[in-house]
């Protein structure tokens, strides 16, 4: 087991003691990144709703949520139909079995097709989104509706993580990410997080550029020893990368 936390207690409680019980695609190196960044959030003052399009049985659901700050929702948003129709209450079981009492959080039996700002922003009393966590439909269609939905309610310093980035099984839905950062020409990438394995695939992380700066010299500081020094050419900037055991090529 990769030897990381979030800093976050209840978080890390669950990292190390049930996170991989629940079922699940998502690493636990990612989780406790996440929650890392979800800590960092609420010790500056950024509040808002946490959501998940793509809860699955509640494995980084959870993770997330256990890092509410009071007064917050969380939204677990899916279809609730694959593999089969018991999904949503092994979902609310897990999620009850962690620590999560049900007036905490929101399980959305939805296709986030369906779903428009206002509905999202109305399940969180106006709030904006802090954190959301998108790994629904791996196609670029679903992944393209996913990013306007969550960046229409987004808190200014919100932070967007995307599931299974440069995924061998999924190439082509990177794209959507690149089409969606040339429309929306205030957002970056601020990290990748390396795969653990091909079932716990790379995530990227999107904010603002303006927002980077409060997350990425923490994120280098608290993470140094995963760092990868070259880090990831966007072009016209660098993105951090965290990988669960850098190392660089010999040459000489
Ligand atoms: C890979 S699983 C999510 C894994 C989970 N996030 C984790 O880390 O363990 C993908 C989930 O997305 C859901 N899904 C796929 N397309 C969807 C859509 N358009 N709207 C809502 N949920 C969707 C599926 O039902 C499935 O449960």
């Amino acid at each position: 087991m990769i030897d990381i936390a979030s800093g976050h207690p209840a978080i890390d409680r669950y990292l190390s003691e049930s996170y991989e019980r629940v079922r699940g695609m998502s690493s636990r190196f990612a989780a406790a990144i996440c929650g890392h960044l979800i800590r960092r959030q609420a010790a500056l003052g950024i509040g808002g709703g946490l959501v998940e399009i793509g809860t699955f049985e509640g494995r980084f659901f959870i993770a997330m949520a256990l890092g509410l700050a009071p007064g917050e929702t969380a939204i677990g948003i899916d279809r609730f139909d694959w593999p089969n129709a018991g999904v949503e209450g092994r979902f609310l079981a897990n999620c009850a079995a962690n620590g999560l009492s049900s007036g905490r959080y929101v399980s959305w039996k939805a296709d986030s097709r369906t779903i428009k700002p206002d509905d999202l922003q109305g399940k969180l009393a106006g709030q904006p989104v802090r954190f959301a966590h998108i790994d629904s439909h791996h196609s670029r269609e679903c992944l393209t509706n996913d990013l306007e939905l969550v960046t229409a309610v987004l808190h200014h310093d919100g932070i967007i993580c995307l599931d299974d980035m440069l995924h061998p099984g999924y190439p082509m839905v990177v794209g959507a990410v690149f089409d969606y950062l040339a429309r929306h020409s205030e957002m970056r990438v601020l990290c990748v997080i390396d795969r653990e394995d091909i079932v716990a695939a790379p995530k990227f992380l999107v904010c603002r550029s303006a927002s980077a700066a409060l997350y990425e010299n923490d994120l280098l500081a608290s993470f140094a020893r995963f760092h990868f020094t070259m880090n990831a050419d966007m072009e016209t900037y660098f993105a951090l990368v965290l990988t669960p055991h850098p190392r660089l090529a010999e040459v000489e």
